[in-house]
């Protein structure tokens, strides 16, 4: 694998529009900071990484992205403390996860200097748009695509990797009701599931418009065989407390391996909570919320950090969940922000200062 020889070429951005943010009212992933990363694959091998202006890009309309959607795609945060420090949240995890989900796509591995390093040149030249409200955070897109030509159904001899940043507040607002799908999945077995693949998402939408019209925010899939199993959320994988014990999936080749997920099943056992990680059946949860045991579910992830569910559809029915006083999704959230945004100790060295 190559290694960055020389240090990353910077080129600024004559103008800024960081004047034109309202950092006080942030949305998800709509506004862009100043710079972005860009690196290209050509010729058999990956070029240096440079930060650049943002700027839109031109693709040749026979680009292999556009008909067979190779393309591969992480969610990150930086947080800034009282201190001005910039903090990432177990980084190389992403770098790790993005080469896994690359080669899964045929897409070339890339080194991981070039992430990492790359990475810290643009947080460093953007660091003006690391918000530093609570529950704002500055979210980062890297992702990596097919820019070579050619309508053969076969990989591109070209790709680019990006990294693109937005200040962003939180992902939902509001309650998250969700439906359990019965129907449509999102993966199968010997899949892409496990890839952040582009496509993952796009194959969503249309299930997941069907549940925002009949009034939830979110699908629950459930595998594709049965639909009996939980499986995760559309971009969120899912927790459900039973009584005193917080039980969440495992992880398969039609799961996305969260890093939230890992990082909250490890804080939880840490703070004594019963964590069970098996696989959790819709009856279990329907019969659960019947009789009262059903406690709580949350989704956690990257842009969702832990997202309360208020309630779930399934078979025509709803279920409401309880309000409880002290959950375990408050508790764990406060717990892993804090220790994202440098509030506490990490005794997980999790935390990584830019
Ligand atoms: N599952 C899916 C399908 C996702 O898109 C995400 C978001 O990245 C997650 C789970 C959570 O993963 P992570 O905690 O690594 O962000
Ligand atoms: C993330 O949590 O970072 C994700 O990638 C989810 C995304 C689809 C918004």
């Amino acid at each position: 694998m190559n290694t960055l020889t020389s240090e990353i070429e910077i080129i600024k951005s004559k103008t800024s529009k960081i004047n034109e943010v309202d950092f006080e009212n942030l949305s998800f992933g709509k506004t862009f900071s100043d710079h972005m990363l860009e690196c290209h694959y050509k010729n058999g091998k990956w070029e240096a990484p440079k930060v650049v202006p943002y700027h839109p890009i031109t693709l040749d309309p026979s680009a292999k992205i556009f008909h067979y959607g190779q393309s591969v795609f992480e969610g990150m945060k930086a947080y800034k403390d009282a201190n001005d420090d910039i903090f990432l949240f177990r980084p190389l995890d992403n770098c790790k996860r993005l080469n896994i989900s690359s080669k899964r796509l045929a897409i070339p591995e890339l080194p991981e200097s070039y992430f990492m390093e790359g990475l810290k040149a643009l947080l460093k030249v953007d660091s003006d748009w690391i918000p530093k409200k609570d529950g704002s955070s500055l979210y980062i897109r890297p992702f990596v695509f097919a820019s070579g030509n050619g309508f053969h159904a076969s990989p591109a001899d070209e790709y680019t990797f990006l990294i693109a940043c937005a200040p962003s507040g939180s992902y939902f607002s509001g309650k998250v009701k969700v439906l359990i799908e019965e129907k449509y999945s999102r993966s199968a077995n010997g899949g892409v599931g496990f890839a952040k693949a582009g496509g993952n998402y796009a194959g969503q939408f249309y299930p997941t418009q069907l549940a925002i019209e009949k009034g939830y925010q979110q699908v629950i899939w459930t595998d594709d065989n049965t639909h009996e199993y939980i499986e995760e959320a559309g971009a969120m994988n899912i927790f459900i407390r039973i009584n005193d014990t917080l039980i969440t999936g495992p992880t398969s080749d039609r799961i996305l391996d969260g890093i939230t997920r890992k990082s909250i099943i490890e804080l939880a056992k840490a703070e004594g909570i019963p964590v069970e990680v098996r696989k959790i059946t819709v009856h279990e949860v329907v019969a659960a919320a019947k009789n009262g045991s059903l406690k709580e579910m949350f989704g956690a992830g990257t842009a969702a950090v832990i997202s309360p569910i208020s309630g779930f559809g399934y078979h025509g029915e709803d279920f409401d969940l309880p309000e409880l006083e002290n959950t375990y999704a408050s508790s764990l959230k406060k717990r892993i922000t804090d220790i994202q945004t440098n509030k506490c100790d990490d005794p997980f060295g999790w935390r990584y200062k830019v």
